[in-house]
């Protein structure tokens, strides 16, 4: 069996942070242990691997290996395009890659200006204002609890406990915190109370069952919703920072479908293609306000959501990344533009691939699939037993060099 040549275009958590920037900095950028089980997964699948960090020796290493398909998982570092520079090097040099484009990723980073494409598309986002300096003045529309967050970061770097503020002297430290530290613009938003949800979608409208992630065990922690210290510690029961996920969330089928439309139509408003995974608060009176789409979502077979959500629909997590590669490779072929000759020997190297229409069985209804496991099939009943509780392992508390300080935590 012959499989394709895949660059796996990452970056690397560094294990010294650099000086200079803000503890929680490399946050997004993935571990030895995801790239490793990215580029076992897709071996399995009969692919050669070869893993390659995004820096600026990229270019040249992809002239030297020439490769049938690029796997994006970089994130980038500095600047309003970060994640956006890998897509936009591949498309210079023809190099079919998976997941979103340039535009996409570059609007996704900026979460004001996707929460204003939200709202051209009628998608229901938390009422915000963009604060370029901490003295400008507050929109008086704007309700207390309100959150700071920094505008382009991901990962809930720069969102603790500290963020959601009562009061205007608060607000305003807040947001000078963030703008020290992040040096761009602070996106200050009503903060929603209620239930933390996440969906993901995969090619081009398939719907996986709702995450639902749920603070309430954790409130001896400190934190209560998906703050970087939640993230980070994700599982640690002695820091009481265990959440509990539930797959489906504990919806009603009418509402988790509201949601999932909502989702959907978020991704779709910032031009998302392949994956995404749009965060979600849905309030107590049933509005499900999306935060953002993460066009560039976890792949990390343990700890990332999005893998969960694919295992709750039957998906395992070699044949989610066998789907990427192939929406990427189908992508490819409609535009006519196969990098290499590799692609064009015979069919060969596509027969030899699964395809994920194989591996899960889908039922279509009319606007949007719906994959096994949702709350279509399962139970979406509060409290329902055969609901899947998930299983994180956890993270040592012990400090690592890239923890922030208890200054930097904001607490
Ligand atoms: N407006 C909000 N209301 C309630 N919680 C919020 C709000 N904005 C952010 N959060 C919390 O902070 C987390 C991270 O925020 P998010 O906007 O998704 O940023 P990131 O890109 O860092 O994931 C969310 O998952 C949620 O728990
Ligand atoms: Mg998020």
């Amino acid at each position: 069996m012959s499989g394709l040549k895949i660059a796996l275009i990452h970056n690397l958590k560094p294990s010294v942070k650099a000086e200079g920037v803000p503890a929680d900095y490399y946050s997004e950028c993935d571990s030895p242990k995801t790239v490793q089980a990215i580029m076992k997964g897709l071996a399995a699948s009969g692919h050669a691997v070869f893993p390659v960090e995004a820096d600026r020796h990229l270019p040249e290493w992809l002239k030297d290996h020439p490769v049938d398909l690029a796997f994006n998982i970089a994130e980038g570092f500095h600047g309003d395009a970060r994640e956006a520079r890998i897509p936009a090097l591949l498309e210079l040099l023809e190099i079919p890659y998976t997941g979103s484009g340039v535009l996409t990723l570059t609007l996704a980073l900026d979460k004001a200006k996707s929460k204003q494409l939200f709202r051209f598309a009628g998608v229901p986002t938390p009422n915000f204002q963009v604060f370029t300096r901490p003295d400008e003045p507050l929109d008086a529309r704007l309700h207390f609890p309100l959150i700071v967050k920094p505008n382009g970061e991901g990962s809930a770097k720069g969102i603790w406990a500290s963020s959601v503020v009562h009061n205007e002297s608060a607000l305003r430290t807040q947001v000078q915190k963030v703008q020290q530290q992040y040096r761009q613009e602070v996106l200050v938003e009503e903060y929603i109370d209620g239930v933390e949800l996440t969906v993901g979608i995969l090619g081009e409208d398939d719907l996986l069952p709702i995450l639902e992630i749920d603070f309430s065990d954790c409130s001896a922690s400190g934190e209560f919703f998906y703050s970087w210290r939640m993230k980070e510690f994700q599982g640690n029961k002695e820091l009481h920072l265990a959440p509990r996920f539930w797959c489906p969330a504990r919806l009603t089928p009418t509402v988790a479908r509201a949601v999932q439309a909502v989702a959907l139509k978020a991704a779709r408003s910032v031009g998302f293609r392949d994956v995404a995974r749009v965060d979600i608060r849905l309030s107590f009176d049933g509005i499900p306000f999306v935060l953002e789409v993460n066009p560039l979502p976890g792949l990390d077979p343990e700890e990332s959501n999005l893998p969960f959500m694919a295992q709750a629909a039957g998906l395992s997590y070699e044949a989610l990344l066998q789907r990427l590669v192939n929406l990427a490779l189908e992508r490819s072929r409609q535009s006519g533009k196969l990098a290499t000759p590799s692609l064009l020997q015979g069919g060969e190297v596509l027969s030899s691939i699964p395809s994920s229409d194989k591996a899960v069985p889908m039922s279509p209804p009319p606007q949007s699939r719906v994959l096994p496991g949702s709350v279509e099939k399962g139970s979406g009943s509060p409290g329902n037993p055969a609901m899947a509780v998930r299983r994180v392992p956890p993270r040592s508390g012990e400090p690592r060099n890239d923890d922030p300080k208890e200054e930097d935590l904001g607490r």
